[in-house]
């Protein structure tokens, strides 16, 4: 249902200093995207009148991933802190009532706690609910300091606690619910009484419980979702939650994961029942994969869609890719953009391909270079086996029928076509096409020299001994001590 009176507010105008990095804090990734997007797709769901998103910091690039998804963007230039970005936005909310506010840095909030926290602020008519969550580290973070077991009294930063308030375990998250007529003026009191000469947008909670207005700490029932990503190893964490979380999704839609742990999985993938991944394989993009597949360890898919029952072996490395029904890939293979592997063709070790389709059946199965190739069913391509598809100006196709036979070791110069059933020499460098059921052979024809062999020996001898002849004594020497040891 679409909640009309509601906006919200994502708060993504900071450098993200602790992260020592040139990117913008809200555009670092953790489970595979950006974080600021995972807080947008949390909040899409409530149907807010309004998104708006605060931009400050690489306010190009982060306008570029937010406006796609629907959020208008607003200026916060400079960055005077949090309670100054949400004065920024003021006319940008325009005339909604109540306000989600959210830091961008926060990415695992998921939908349902941002409703019951939303709930519980309607419900009390409250004029800020804050959410936060009871954690055991909570060094970093503003801490709750209530006025009774319901009320709040203020959000104490780090930087300004007392030694007693450390000792506080319950956190802000910097998600909020704000009456709106309430917070403007309330805000508009808050003084940058800090080191860093900020507006804090906590201190507004402060203001609005001295004037006895009802504040409320809604507790998120799991902490983790207050989580707020300030340095490489907030990253990581929050990296390591979602993809436990991904991982625990597809196993309860029965895939079996092997030392989960070591298994990476971006957010869109989907995995049908009774396929197995295999320990450090990653599943990246917007990989789709069918029924009873295995894929095994060390391969990395991204973007491929797999049919069903198909074994990926160890090692392979494939990008936007189709791989059909029955298909076997691997071990140590590499499907570049633009390969389909058709129903029940086999590609084996060390063969690498790009914008190559292999037909049904077909067996590509060691050590072979396809690109910008075309192959038809049943086709066999020996061992060695190279398209040179590019001229070092332009790429050109090869077209290869069904039922053909491509020796070992042949280089097919493209542009060429090979016709059905034809067969080509091991050996061959195909420069011409080939006819239908035609043998093309293309190498320099075989002599056999008798009786060359035992001849060359002779000589061969004959030079050794003579040199021997010539050598200085101390070598010789050295010579005898050795075959005495014998
Ligand atoms: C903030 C809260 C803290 C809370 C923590 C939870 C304040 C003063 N403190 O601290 O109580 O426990 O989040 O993660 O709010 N931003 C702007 N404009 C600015 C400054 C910040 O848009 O001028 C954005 C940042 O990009 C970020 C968010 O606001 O997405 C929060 O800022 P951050 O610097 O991460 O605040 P914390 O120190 O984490
Ligand atoms: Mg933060």
């Amino acid at each position: 249902m679409p909640a009309n009176d509601l906006a919200v507010l994502i708060l993504a105008a900071g450098k993200g200093t602790r992260l020592k990095s040139s990117l913008a804090k809200v555009l670092h990734r953790a489970g595979g995207r950006p974080l600021v997007e995972h807080v947008l797709a949390a909040c899409a769901a409530l149907k807010p009148r309004k998104t708006v998103v605060v931009v400050g910091h690489q306010a190009e690039q982060v306008s570029a991933v937010v406006e796609p998804l629907e959020a208008d963007v607003v200026l916060q230039q400079p960055q005077r802190g949090t309670g100054h970005a949400m004065q920024v936005a003021r006319r940008a909310l325009g005339g909604a009532k109540f306000v989600v506010v959210l830091p961008g840095d926060a990415p695992l909030i998921r939908t349902a706690t941002l409703r019951s926290m939303i709930a519980t602020h309607r419900a009390a008519n409250a004029a800020a609910t804050i959410l936060s969550a009871v954690v055991s580290d909570p060094s970093g973070y503003g801490r709750i300091l209530r006025k009774s077991e319901t009320a709040v009294q203020a959000i104490v930063e780090e930087s300004q606690l007392t030694d007693e308030q450390r000792e506080l375990n319950e956190i802000n998250s910097s998600i909020y619910c704000f009456t709106l007529e309430k917070l403007w003026p309330a805000l508009a009191q808050v003084q940058p009484n800090n080191k860093h000469r900020e507006l804090y947008l906590t201190d507004a909670v402060a203001v609005l419980a001295a004037k006895n207005e009802t504040v409320l700490a809604h507790v998120a029932s799991d902490p983790r979702e207050a989580l707020g990503c300030n340095t490489r190893a907030d990253l990581a964490e929050v990296d390591r939650i979602f993809r436990e979380w991904k991982r625990a999704s597809l196993m309860s839609d029965g895939v079996s994961i092997q030392l989960p742990e070591t298994v990476l999985i971006d957010p869109d993938v989907t995995a049908g029942e009774d396929t197995v991944l295999e320990p450090a394989v990653q599943l990246l993009g917007k990989t789709k994969i069918g029924e009873r597949c295995t894929i095994r360890t060390g391969s990395v898919l991204s973007d491929v869609v797999v049919g069903n029952d198909v074994i990926v072996e160890p090692h392979s490395v494939i990008a936007q890719s189709r791989l059909d029904d029955n298909v076997i890939v691997g071990p140590f293979a590499r499907l570049r953009p633009g390969t389909h592997l058709k129903n029940g063709s086999r590609v084996g070790n060390f063969v690498e391909m790009k914008k190559t389709t292999v037909g049904e059946g077909t067996k590509v199965p060691h050590l072979t270079y396809l690109g910008n190739a075309n192959v038809g069913s049943k086709t066999n391509i020996g061992a060695g086996t190279i398209t040179c598809n590019y001229d070092g100006f332009q790429k050109h196709a090869t077209n290869i029928g069904k039922g053909v036979f491509i020796g070992s070791d042949s280089t097919l110069v493209a542009p060429v076509r090979i016709g059905d059933g034809a067969y080509v020499a091991a050996g061959s460098t195909i420069t011409e096409n080939i006819p239908p059921d035609a043998l093309g052979i293309a190498r320099g024809r075989q002599v056999n020299k008798p009786r060359w062999a035992s001849r060359k020996r002779r000589e061969l001898a004959a030079t050794q001994q003579s040199s021997k002849a010539g050598r200085p004594r101390k070598k010789a020497k050295a010579r005898s001590k050795k075959s005495r040891r014998r």
